[in-house]
């Protein structure tokens, strides 16, 4: 059996190297080989089946952005053949820590600046932050707010404590969702403005706002897609190229090249320099 472990796209080759052993130490080595896939990369293995005819062209080229609980991860290919299915990456893997749980530390900041630190202990915090794991899910600036129950202490009318939807979005979700924008901007430039499509996958990549903000925010004419079960998109991704590795067959699509993250050189010729240099030798 062969181990495939993701990695976040803007790892390290140390923190890669790390997670290698990790996987080793837990008894994922040995006899069964393990294999590393970029995030993104994995994502967009899976991703590609659901793109339509019109994006699936020779030359079309599409974002994937996975956005997760912590990081949001974000890469750029291009069709490189259609028969079989190639594709080759435009773009070096981008991203930063503005997932979903930057939310959630936003809105655990809000209620703190509302009614301190001393009120909200960890035991109401816990309760406060199960019911925004709901409402965030189907946020919508035009929906109900969130209505949190709490001590009468705090002398609120019906022991309530309601969020004001403007609140909500300044203060919790528009830093994020700028985050956010500005990465997927970022690597459409990188990709010379020539995107046909961004996917949205991972848990946070599910979320409606997310998608209604991004469509307004980049160049008009690329669309913004949610495919379905996106959440497992990485996974999913990860199992086809391990699959490929076996049997390219098994593999519906393959990576055809990659942007190289380094380069190395050596230097043949130097300006002499009497301070740095052996006079013997210039
Ligand atoms: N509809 C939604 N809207 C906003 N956030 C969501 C939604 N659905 C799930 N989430 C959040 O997505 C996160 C889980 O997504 P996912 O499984 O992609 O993350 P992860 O892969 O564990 O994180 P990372 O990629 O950062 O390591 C959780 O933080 C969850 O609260
Ligand atoms: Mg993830």
């Amino acid at each position: 059996m062969d181990v495939v472990v993701t990695v976040p796209a803007i790892w390290s080759n140390n923190a890669k190297q790390e997670t290698e052993n990790a996987a080793s130490l837990a008894g994922f080595g040995g006899e069964k080989k393990i294999k590393l896939i970029s995030e993104p990369e994995a994502a967009a293995l899976y991703t590609v089946k659901y793109l339509s005819p019109s994006v699936l062209q020779t030359g079309r080229r599409f974002l994937v952005c996975d956005a997760g609980g912590g990081t949001v991860d974000l890469i750029t290919y291009e069709v490189a053949k259609v028969q079989p299915l190639q594709m080759r990456e435009v773009t070096e893997g981008t991203g930063g820590k503005c997932g979903s749980s930057m939310l959630n530390m936003r809105f655990r900041r809000y209620l703190k600046q509302a009614h301190g630190d001393k009120y909200w202990t960890d035991e109401r915090l816990v309760i406060a932050l199960n019911d925004f794991e709901s409402f965030k899910k189907d946020f919508s600036p035009r929906g109900e707010p969130l209505t949190l129950k709490v001590d009468p202490s705090l002398g609120l009318r019906r022991n309530r404590f309601t969020i004001p939807q403007d609140d909500m979005r300044i203060k919790i979700w528009d830093p994020i969702m700028k985050d956010i924008i500005c990465l997927i901007n970022e690597q459409i430039s990188m990709a010379d403005d020539e995107v046909a499509a961004v996917v949205l996958v991972g848990g946070f990549g599910q979320n409606r706002y997310l998608k209604a903000r991004v469509r307004e925010a980049i160049i008009p004419g690329v669309r913004v897609l949610q495919p379905e079960n996106g959440v497992t998109a990485v996974v999913k991704g990860a199992v086809i190229y391990g699959l490929g590795n076996y049997q390219p067959a098994m593999a519906p699509v393959g990576i055809a090249s990659r942007v190289a993250r380094r380069s190395y050189g050596t230097c043949l010729l130097a300006r002499y320099d009497p301070s740095k240099h052996d006079r013997n030798e210039a």
